[in-house]
């Protein structure tokens, strides 16, 4: 029988897949799921054939340019791949993969947790209950905003775009996007298309981003933009921490200029600005956008259907290129 390809895995995985890692691959498992070191990642990929990483997992030029040359394939369970110079895994003869499509539904969902969540004041709401503060209800009291009737700017209106204005619809609301691409009339389904993100931002009652993270997107919401937005929008970010000015929007936040935040994702994550914990209009979760049992079996199915193909010689299912 073929000996069988080395997999360093960085983190634990859902069971499912790591007994079929046991099965098909030389595992190297993270017993303590501790995050590797830059040091320990490169010690451990000593004569590994494939690396398996996750998001936390900071792939940069000179990580990969240390790489042993056992490497062949690093299969990254996330469909954001921001962590990973594929540029650098390219030059050394490196495939990188990713995990699009089965997280879509569960990044919507946890959008419109978000977007719930901010706008009717959850925070305040939950911290009422938990201190014992609820002693004398209020008709005035933690009044949030509603989604019927607004409109929604979608900022990247890929699958997960997609997804999320399909369930916004459900609640009433008004879609507007800015993408790269105008979508097809039947797909847009009444979305209204601006081509320029500043006229986007001037009808965005509520804003969701869902751009990934490139050079061109960084810090997408600043100050200036920020100033754009209609007086108490509403701001969610599920997509990735760096395309958010934290400063510019901890201060719109104090201001009530921006009126909530619902945000799953830090710039630096998970080290995450300390202002946000202190603002009560702020709704806050820990990078969830993909965290149910279902969808990160999926996504690790994707990650070992892709170290299957490369290993049998198989064209690769979602390569990512630089
Ligand atoms: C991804 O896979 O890029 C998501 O951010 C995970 O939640």
């Amino acid at each position: 029988m073929a000996q069988k390809p080395t997999l360093l895995v960085t983190r634990r995985l859902p069971d499912a897949i790591e007994s079929r890692i046991r099965r098909d691959y030389e595992a190297r498992f993270n017993a303590s799921d501790r995050l590797y070191s830059r040091e320990e990642l490169l010690s451990l990929a000593k004569g590994a054939d494939a690396l398996l990483v996750t998001l936390q997992d900071q792939l940069d030029e000179s990580l990969i340019s240390g790489l042993p040359r056992s490497v062949q394939i690093i299969a990254t369970l996330s469909v954001g791949f921001d962590h990973i110079d594929v540029r650098a895994a390219e030059a050394r003869g490196i495939a990188v993969t990713n995990a699009p499509g089965v997280l879509t539904d569960a990044t919507a969902d946890i959008t419109m947790l978000l977007l719930l969540g901010a706008s009717r004041r959850a925070t305040e709401g939950q911290a009422l209950l938990r201190q014992g503060m609820w002693s004398d209800p209020r008709p005035t009291e933690l009044l949030g905003w509603q989604l019927t009737g607004k409109p929604l700017g979608i900022y990247g209106m890929g699958r997960i775009g997609k997804a999320v204005a399909e369930r916004a619809r459900a609640f009433g609301m008004r879609i507007h996007y800015c993408s790269l691409h105008r979508l097809e009339q039947d797909a847009e389904n009444g979305a209204v298309f601006h081509a320029d993100a500043r006229d986007l931002l001037a009808v965005s009652a509520f804003l969701t981003l869902h751009a990934p993270a490139t050079s061109q997107t960084k810090h997408f919401l600043n100050a200036q933009s920020i100033a754009l937005l209609p007086e108490g929008a509403i701001i969610v970010n599920a997509a990735r921490g760096s395309l958010v000015d934290d400063e510019a929007l901890i201060e719109a936040l104090r201001k009530g200029r921006v009126a909530a935040a619902g945000l799953d994702v830090y710039e630096g994550e998970p080290h995450i600005h300390p202002a946000y914990r202190t603002l009560p209009n702020t709704f806050l979760l820990p990078h969830l956008g993909s965290a149910t049992v279902e969808t990160r079996t999926r996504m690790g199915m994707i990650a070992l259907d892709n170290l299957d193909a490369h290993f049998a010689h198989r064209p690769l299912l979602t390569r990512v290129l630089a």
